[in-house]
């Protein structure tokens, strides 16, 4: 049986293309045939919205993380969606035992028969970002072409530094993608070039370039790689760059 290859999708601050990445990634894949499940592991639920999963649609990742249902039973159209109920969840899983590992654990019941799962973690680096970071073997850190971006990844790679000498010895970096980068301006260019002189061959090669495409995408629930293909030619990039590093 092939192995699956589990990615956790973070970064320290907000707003730094986490979703977007998740959702164009895994229609990349799936485009290429590789079977690939997106877990909404965001409260604001905008990876679900996304995919237009219909918001009364149960169980979510919250009665999965609770323990009223199995991971298999909360797929839907290969997405385990997310609401506002996950907050909640969050808050329960503080008081309880193996807290971290909760996500890996009921995972385990459906490695196998996805080769990739993706997961949108929310804009913190709190309880539901390390469940992520410990189901994962993989990370990926997202950030966005500003000044403070190295700041953010480096807090990012802190916490994931953390889950693999607590939790999850397995878990790798797979690498640290630069979104909204207008390689024009030399604010974007200098962002890239903090990035490659730190964590060098780690940042991918592939930028992603601004387009206010991408909100109406997510507007209207159609991946970008329809809405805009000459955009969408950015994250086909990367999903070749990714399927090259995990090596499938
Ligand atoms: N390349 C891009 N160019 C312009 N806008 C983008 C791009 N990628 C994403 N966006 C937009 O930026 C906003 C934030 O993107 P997204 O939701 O993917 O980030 P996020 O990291 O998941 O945010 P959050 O931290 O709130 O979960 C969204 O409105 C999205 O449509
Ligand atoms: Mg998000």
């Amino acid at each position: 049986m092939a192995s699956t290859h589990t990615i956790a999708v973070l970064s320290q601050k907000g707003g730094t293309g986490k979703t977007t990445a998740v959702r164009t990634l895994t229609d990349a894949f799936r485009r290429s045939g590789v079977r690939t499940l997106a877990v909404d592991l965001d409260p604001q639920g905008n990876l679900s919205d996304y995919f237009d999963l219909p918001p009364d649609v149960e169980p979510t990742i919250a009665d999965v993380l609770s323990g009223r249902a199995s991971a298999a039973e909360a797929i839907h159209e290969d997405l385990i969606g997310a609401n506002l109920s996950l907050a909640e969840a969050e808050l329960m899983l503080g008081s309880k035992m193996g807290r971290e590992q909760t996500l890996r654990r009921a995972l385990a019941g459906i490695l196998g028969e996805y080769e990739v799962i993706l997961i949108d973690c929310p804009p913190s680096l709190g309880l539901l970002t390390v469940n992520a970071l410990v189901a994962a073997d993989h990370a990926l850190v997202t950030a966005e072409a500003q000044y403070f971006a190295l700041q953010g990844v480096e807090q990012a790679m802190e916490v994931i530094e953390l889950a693999r000498d607590s939790l999850n010895p397995e878990l790798s970096l797979l690498g640290v993608l630069l979104n909204l980068a207008d390689m024009r301006t030399v604010h974007s260019r200098e962002a890239l070039a903090s990035l490659k002189e730190r964590f060098g061959e780690q940042v991918f090669d592939t930028a992603i370039r601004p387009s206010i495409a991408y909100a109406e995408s997510a507007e209207r629930a159609v991946s970008i790689l329809d809405h805009r293909p000459d955009l969408g030619a950015d994250y086909l990039t990367l999903a070749d760059e990714v399927i090259a590093r995990l090596g499938i």
